[in-house]
């Protein structure tokens, strides 16, 4: 668990066209690429906005990309499982049943890499903190789920924070739907 001192010397940075990237290592080289040759253009065909985390203002320990998402229930399956995994999920987050809809707005987080140097210090919570915080806090736009395609080797960590799965379709796919109730963090306070 990373400390106080270490979580103060940590800065988030909006990656704009001409910020400097350093290199980055996080052990997955599809994260690392993206970082690298997509986030910029992400950027400005208004895609997804990445965010550096910064230690000591000077050293990349890790970024994100969020863009917006639903959850969405599809009325045109009319089968009861569905129906009553939709009522299930209404239920669990406790919304009101004058506010059912078929979708609900979310924010996905597209990209979460820590770099392996930084690994296990508590920088992928304080991330997922910082997200919660900023939806909560700013209120510029409805947004009541944060949703996220977490890998496999992810799963425990996504869990960890909060999230939960969507469905139990993805159990063999490569990556699974989760989301977190930002209700639950209003709650917390
Ligand atoms: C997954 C990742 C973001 C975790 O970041 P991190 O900074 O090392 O995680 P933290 O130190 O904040 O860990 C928080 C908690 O999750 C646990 N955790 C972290 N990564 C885990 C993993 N891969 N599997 C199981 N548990 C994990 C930690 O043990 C810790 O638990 P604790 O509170 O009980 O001690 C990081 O390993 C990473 O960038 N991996 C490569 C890219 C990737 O897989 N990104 C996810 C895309 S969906």
């Amino acid at each position: 668990m990373i400390n106080d001192t270490t979580i103060d010397v940590l800065s988030i940075v909006k990656l704009k066209r001409d910020t400097h990237i350093q290199s980055f290592d996080c052990g997955d080289s599809d994260s690392n690429s993206f970082l690298i040759d997509d986030a910029k253009d992400y950027y400005d065909q208004l895609m997804g906005v990445s965010y550096l985390v910064e230690y000591k203002e000077k050293e990349l320990a890790a970024y994100y990309c969020l863009f917006t998402d639903k959850i969405v229930f599809d009325f045109s399956d009319k089968s009861d499982f569905k129906r009553k995994w939709w009522q299930k999920f209404n239920k669990k987050n406790k919304i009101h049943f004058k506010k059912h809809r078929k979708n609900y707005p979310a924010v996905k987080i597209g990209r979460l890499a820590v770099a392996s140097n930084f690994g296990g210090k508590g920088i992928g919570r304080f991330i997922l903190d910082a997200v919660k915080l900023m939806l909560i806090e700013n209120r510029n736009i409805g947004c009541r789920f944060l949703t996220v395609d977490a890998y496999k080797n992810a799963l425990d960590f996504y869990q960890k924070n909060g999230f939960d799965f969507l469905s139990t379709e993805d159990e063999n796919e490569d990556t699974r739907l989760m989301y977190f109730d930002l209700k639950d963090v209003i709650q917390s306070y």
